[in-house]
């Protein structure tokens, strides 16, 4: 309220000393500045300048203070004399700025450790004997910045509801002098305040200074949610206005829900059997709503799904979903605060597949040489994929029928129809078929020749592969022990070698209702096989013996000459040797 003034004041003080320093009237001139700012606890210094007409000096000088209209009281506010100068001494008057106070070569007066109660007015008296006396005034304006505001928003949140008037926050600014204006600002810009929406107080501290502050009330909207408040604190300082804000600050509002959204997780399309699915509900209401989620049944009555949902979070998950948990799903939201509802609602698909099953034509018993058809189907709501794959994983055709010709006791026994629903990644179920083709045994291997010695106990082997399993018969008499692998079935019969078994050897025979089969095994004597090596030996010894005897003979022969030679030479050698 007095800055304007002030600032005025200081320039017209300025002004009027410039005017005296370089015009010279004819009469007594006192001047000192109009205003003097200082800091609490600076020095304030007070220049007094004067002009005595005629080359006259003064006799005295003496600085007065007086305290201003509004804060003096009818007694004091009378001038009290601080000190009297006289060209040669300083005499200070017992007053409270006896210590504080001095007085320069230049005749100006000094304060030293202002205080608050030094914003008064100093008046520099100067008497110049037949020049008369002359005064000038000096406002000595203290002044302290204001500490930075500090704001405090309310913390226990606005309804929008009963929000009229609602306390937004508190703002204070410690310790300033003159005390300090508040006002406040709502996302950067300045709030045009009625009267009832702000409530200043200010209090004086014992050090003098003022604090102040300011309670903001306001209405609130939904969109305030995002609103940043903050206050500034204003002061004049050197004719200036300044300011110090504070921090910005955000409030908690409360508002009902307006939109309600329910989804999914993940995405609807692709959920599949056995998934876990997520239906979340979001209100754009703060606090969040409270939930509640219903199913559509059959009879299109609405089921609350109450122990499933965490209703704070606005989340039913359900676990392990099958095609009894499609349909459709609806959320309700309650807001407490106003007891609006919303609803929302959403369908969930569950894609599945269901009742694969395989179809074989003809239907049993498959016979070797035989074909069959195989014919898989299954139950989707989406479009199936089929395929068909032998028992260790091989995948043996596409389609939902499989062709299958010359069948033998090879062909997988085991298949598998994988059914693929090629729209929802991960959704496939499979059927295993078992195929047993029938037919006579067949003997795949036997221990034939065996080679044994008499008395030897040894083990006579047959294996065969049939469907069904065969009976084993062998013509000998002895242990036998079988051992079964899939349709392979192998027999071992240990006996003990004798005359009869080695003349005549041994049979197995395997046989199933397809008919049978059998081999014969044929039994060496190792020693007779040694002997008739022995014989082929000596053969051929007496061989060679008899080639080399019938070539000495031929060559004998052939020297007599008894064996005409085509060559005279050879003729005359064979003359000369038979002298
Ligand atoms: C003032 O004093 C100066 C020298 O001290 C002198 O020159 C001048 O004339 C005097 N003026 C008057 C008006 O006495
Ligand atoms: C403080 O408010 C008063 C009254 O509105 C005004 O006169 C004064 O100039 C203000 N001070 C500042 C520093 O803005
Ligand atoms: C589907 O799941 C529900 C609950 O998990 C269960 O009670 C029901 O028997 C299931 N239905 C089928 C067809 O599997
Ligand atoms: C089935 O066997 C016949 C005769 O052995 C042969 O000609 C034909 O190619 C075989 N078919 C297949 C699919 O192996
Ligand atoms: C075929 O399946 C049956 C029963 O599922 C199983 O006992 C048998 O070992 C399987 N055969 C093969 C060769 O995997
Ligand atoms: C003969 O077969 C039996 C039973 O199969 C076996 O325990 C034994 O080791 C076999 N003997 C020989 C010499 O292989
Ligand atoms: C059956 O006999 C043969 C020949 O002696 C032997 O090598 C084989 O190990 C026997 N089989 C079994 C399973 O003992
Ligand atoms: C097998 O043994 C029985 C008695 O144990 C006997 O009657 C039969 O003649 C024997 N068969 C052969 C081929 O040795």
């Amino acid at each position: 309220m007095a800055g304007g003034r002030r600032a005025a004041g200081l320039a017209l003080g300025w002004g009027c000393c410039l005017l005296l320093c370089c015009a010279a009237t004819s009469k007594l001139e006192v001047s000192t500045p109009a205003v003097v700012e200082v800091e609490i606890g600076d020095t304030a210094r007070i220049e007094c300048n004067f002009y005595i007409p005629g080359n006259g000096s003064y006799s005295y000088i003496d600085w007065f203070y007086v305290d201003r209209k509004e804060t003096a009281t009818p007694h004091t506010n009378s001038p009290v004399r601080l000190c009297h100068v006289t060209d040669s001494e300083v005499l200070k008057d017992d007053t409270e700025y006896k210590e504080r106070l001095s007085v320069g070569e230049d005749k100006a007066l000094s304060i030293s450790k202002v205080t608050v109660q030094d914003d008064r007015t100093f008046v520099c008296q100067v008497g110049a004997g037949s020049s008369g006396v002359g005064e000038s005034h000096t406002e000595l304006h203290v002044y302290k910045v204001p500490e930075t505001p500090v704001i405090e928003p309310n913390t226990g949140g606005i309804s929008v509801h009963n929000s009229a008037n609602s306390q937004i926050a508190k703002c204070e600014s410690k310790n300033s002098f003159p005390p300090a204006n508040i006002t406040w600002h709502k996302n950067g810009e300045q709030l045009d305040l009625q009267e009832n929406q702000m409530r200043y107080s200010r209090t004086r501290e014992s050090s003098g200074l003022h604090s102040v502050s300011s309670i903001l009330f306001d209405t609130v909207t939904r969109e305030d949610r995002d609103s940043h408040y903050h206050c500034t604190v204003h002061y004049w300082l050197r004719g200036q206005r300044h300011t110090l804000e504070s921090q910005k600050v955000q409030i908690t509002v409360f508002y009902p829900a307006e939109h309600l959204k329910l989804q999914v997780v993940p995405s609807s399309a692709l959920v599949k059997e056995g998934d876990n699915v997520k239906l979340v509900c979001e209100s754009d209401g703060n606090p969040p709503p409270v939930f509640s989620f219903y199913k559509r049944g059959l009879d299109d009555k609405w089921q609350e799904l109450s122990s499933l949902a965490e209703t704070d979070s606005g989340v039913l998950t359900l676990h392990g979903v099958n095609k009894s948990s499609s349909g459709l799903y609806r959320c309700e939201s309650l807001d407490l605060d106003d007891m609006t509802q919303l609803e929302k609602e959403v369908e969930l698909v569950v894609n599945y597949i269901e009742g694969v099953h395989v179809e074989m034509e003809p239907s049993s018993p498959l016979r070797e040489g035989g074909s069959v058809t195989l014919s898989c189907d299954a139950h989707s709501p989406v479009a199936l994929d089929y395929q068909w794959t032998d028992e260790k994983g091989r995948k043996m055709g596409d389609g939902n029928q499989l062709f299958l010709s010359n069948l033998t006791f090879e062909t997988p026994n085991n298949l598998s129809c994988k059914v693929v629903a090629p729209s929802v990644p991960g959704l496939e179920q499979s059927k295993q078929v078992s195929l047993a083709v029938e037919g006579k045994p067949r003997i795949v291997a036997i221990s034939s020749p065996l080679y044994v010695r008499q008395d030897e106990v040894v083990n006579l082997t047959c294996k065969a592969i049939a469907f069904p399993r065969p009976s084993v018969h062998w013509s000998v008499n002895g242990t036998a022990h079988e051992y079964v692998d899939n349709q392979h079935i192998a027999s071992n019969l240990t006996v003990r070698v004798n005359r009869d078994l080695l003349k005549a050897g041994a049979m197995c025979r395997f046989s199933n209702k397809m008919g049978d089969s059998e081999k014969h095994i044929q039994l060496l004597d190792q020693k007779t096989a040694a002997e008739s090596q022995g014989v082929i030996i000596v053969a051929i010894i007496v061989a060679i013996l008899v080639v080399a005897v019938l070539g000495a003979v031929i060559y004998f022969l052939h020297k007599k000459g008894k064996i005409p030679c085509g060559r005279a030479g050879k003729q005359d050698i064979a003359k000369n040797t038979s002298i």
